[in-house]
């Protein structure tokens, strides 16, 4: 019998405070109607405190899902955490992670891919699943976007949010899990959304500071454009390779960047709206953590056997889509 990886848990996290539209109109030349008939986005959340980054969400978000599978910290083989806002440019926030919440046994790794950071870790989470090295593997996924948003950029400031979502990854020989993802990258795409200093080609400077060069870049209709392209595309490549129809799914769980590029890609799967998470008008779009934050608010619908289509499109360019079974019933 095939050994998929199955999701057996789910947990969450966003910050308590909330950075609403009204508030956005008094620090940038916006209005609160612009923000949600444009992006679907009414607030998102922040992460405030002194030397709290992504890793201590990612820890609350571990931390109730371990509480809900009933486990200890030490059963865990791997953590991976997708994310383009690391705690620090190096070691990788899993090893932050992991010594937070003390997963001794547990080794890791970060993956840097956007908004796709999420579902390129579960792709490669399952893999080490399938082939039975190991029984327990949490991929989380987590933004502090707050760290790099320019709030005097009105294109940018209004969209993104902070937060972290985890999933459990436990072996399954009953046909849950996992079953198919395509992915895919085009290395061109990153001119029009990336943070143009420190890294190794421009370091940290006065001048890289002054010049707001260690905030979020994006073009955004380019980035639009391809979006919707992608995500509706590779979403449709996923139903047609696993000869799924409309009927046959139950839910899509899209990239929460703009509630237009979600309809898109509906729209060319041919779903109706009921079967689309959607969760962005709360958190924006917190880029790693879009994919299990939709997961974590719609578990309890949830239902074993449930075909589930999960796709994305980020900075990278990146994107692909997973189809898998949903193992469970809360
Ligand atoms: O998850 C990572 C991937 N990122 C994305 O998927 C983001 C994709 N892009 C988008 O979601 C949209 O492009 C944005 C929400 C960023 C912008 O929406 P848009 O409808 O594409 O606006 P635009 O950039 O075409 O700008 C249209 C107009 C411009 O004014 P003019 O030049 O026509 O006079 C902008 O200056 O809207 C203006 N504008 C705003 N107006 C009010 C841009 N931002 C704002 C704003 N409030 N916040």
């Amino acid at each position: 019998m095939r050994v998929t990886a199955a999701i057996t848990a789910v947990g969450g996290y966003v910050p308590d405070f909330i950075l609403s539209n009204q508030v956005l109109e008094k620090m940038v030349p916006t209005t609160a109607d612009w923000i949600e008939s444009r992006t679907g986005i009414k607030e998102r959340r922040i992460l405030k405190g002194d030397g709290l980054g992504t890793s201590d969400m990612c820890v609350f978000a571990i931390e109730e899902l371990l509480k809900k599978r009933g486990i200890s910290a030490l059963e865990i083989d791997l953590i991976i955490v997708g994310t383009v806002t690391p705690d620090l440019v190096f070691p990788a926030t899993s090893n932050i992670v992991s010594d937070k919440i003390g997963a001794k046994n547990a080794w890791g790794y970060d993956v840097a891919a956007g908004c796709s950071g999420f579902l390129f870790a579960l792709a490669s989470g399952t893999q080490f699943i399938e082939t039975g090295k190991y029984k327990k593997v949490i991929v989380v996924g987590g933004d502090k976007m707050s760290s790099i948003v320019d709030y005097d950029d009105r294109s940018t400031c209004i969209i993104f949010g902070d937060g972290a979502g985890a999933v459990l990854l436990e072996p399954n020989t009953e046909g849950y899990g996992i079953l198919d993802s395509i992915l895919h990258v085009d290395g061109a795409g990153r001119k029009y959304l990336h943070q143009k200093a420190g890294g190794s080609v421009k370091p940290p400077s006065h001048e890289t500071i002054d010049a707001k060069e260690h905030y979020i870049y994006q073009e955004g209709q380019p980035v639009f454009k391809a979006a919707v392209i992608g995500m509706a595309e590779v979403s449709a490549s996923i139903m047609e390779k696993n000869k799924l129809s409309s009927n046959d799914v139950a839910w899509l769980v899209p990239h929460q960047a703009n509630k237009r590029i979600i309809d898109a890609t509906a729209d060319r799967m041919g779903l109706p709206a009921e079967k689309v998470m959607i969760n962005i008008q709360k958190y924006g779009n917190t880029t790693g953590g879009t994919l299990p934050l939709c997961l974590w608010d719609y578990e309890k619908k949830l239902k074993k056997g449930d075909n589930i289509i999960m796709s994305t499109f980020g900075a990278g360019f990146t994107w692909g889509a997973i189809y898998l079974k949903w193992a469970y019933n809360s």
